[in-house]
């Protein structure tokens, strides 16, 4: 069973109660309102709803914590030392298209360190959730990261940069590292879900997930899922702190210094 801290099954709880109504809205997806943020970039008013059922399940909890969410931006709170970071659904666009590869994602911060988190997929029900110090957990079951060590085993997992977003540099940099990865190992993903592209890894489902240019409400519950499962997480320079530009890459620790010589130079 999973070590749930006071915090942790307030998380839960949060996760649980804002997933009933999405579970609604996905058999009757021709009902939401979208908008567009900007190119390739949606919200619905599903999005929005559920932004705010956490931030009133999680504030009613624990009402001093800063709170950071992808659709309202930081609130802070007469508590400095603890924030939480939500996604309130991540895999927008998957949940618009009715594909059910999507998640809330809620992380506990305690001093600028990653301290619980939760990502759960209401329509698997698929709940991950992981306590520093404690494990992670797929519901009842320890998680730990696959033990695969040769590159051509590996099942890799990825985000593509949408056309629409960055420079002609950037889109160009990141399909040589989709090529140059492609050809070394037994294939790439891309579901659309930076949150549960870690989740998936940290079950060991994955071998290894980089991507470039992601937010801390994408991937702040799935670092510390992985790192507990015993993985490492770092940047694409190595740096450990993956919030400092938003890139990562994730895996065990002999995969990681193979695939950072690749990613570091994919045009080789
Ligand atoms: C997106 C997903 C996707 C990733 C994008 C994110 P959203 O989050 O995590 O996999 O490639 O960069 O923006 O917008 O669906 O919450
Ligand atoms: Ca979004
Ligand atoms: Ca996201
Ligand atoms: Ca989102």
């Amino acid at each position: 069973m999973p070590y749930l801290s006071p915090a942790l099954n307030v998380m839960v709880a949060a996760a649980r109660k804002a997933a009933r109504p999405l579970i609604r809205d996905f058999g009757e997806l021709e009902n939401l309102q979208v908008s567009h943020k900007g190119p390739a970039d949606f919200v619905s008013n599903a999005d929005e709803r559920t932004e705010r059922i956490l931030y009133e399940e999680l504030t009613k909890a624990r009402p001093g914590y800063g709170f950071l969410g992808e659709e309202g931006g930081f609130r802070e709170g007469p508590d400095k030392t603890h924030r939480f970071i939500i996604d309130p659904i991540d895999g927008t666009t998957n949940f618009l298209h009715g594909v059910p590869i999507f998640a809330i994602s809620i992380a506990l911060e305690r001093e600028g360190q990653l301290q619980s988190a939760v990502i759960y997929n209401p329509i698997s029900d698929e709940l991950y959730v992981a306590e520093k110090g404690h494990g992670a957990y797929l519901n009842d079951k320890r998680l730990r990261v696959a033990a695969r060590k040769s590159l051509p085993e590996t099942l890799m997992a990825t985000g593509i940069p949408y056309m629409a977003r960055g420079t002609d540099e950037e889109r160009e940099r990141s399909l040589a590292e989709v090529k140059a990865i492609v050809s070394r190992t037994s294939g790439i993903r891309r579901c659309g879900a930076a949150s549960l592209d870690l989740a998936f890894t940290a079950a060991g489902r994955f071998d290894a997930f980089w991507e470039r240019g992601l937010n801390p409400w994408d991937i702040a519950a799935g670092i510390l899922l992985v790192r507990e499962a015993g993985g490492l997480v770092t940047n694409l320079n190595g740096s450990s702190d993956p919030f400092s530009n938003g890139d990562v890459l994730a895996t065990n620790e002999t995969l990681h210094p193979q695939l950072m010589a690749i990613l570091q130079n994919p045009f080789s």
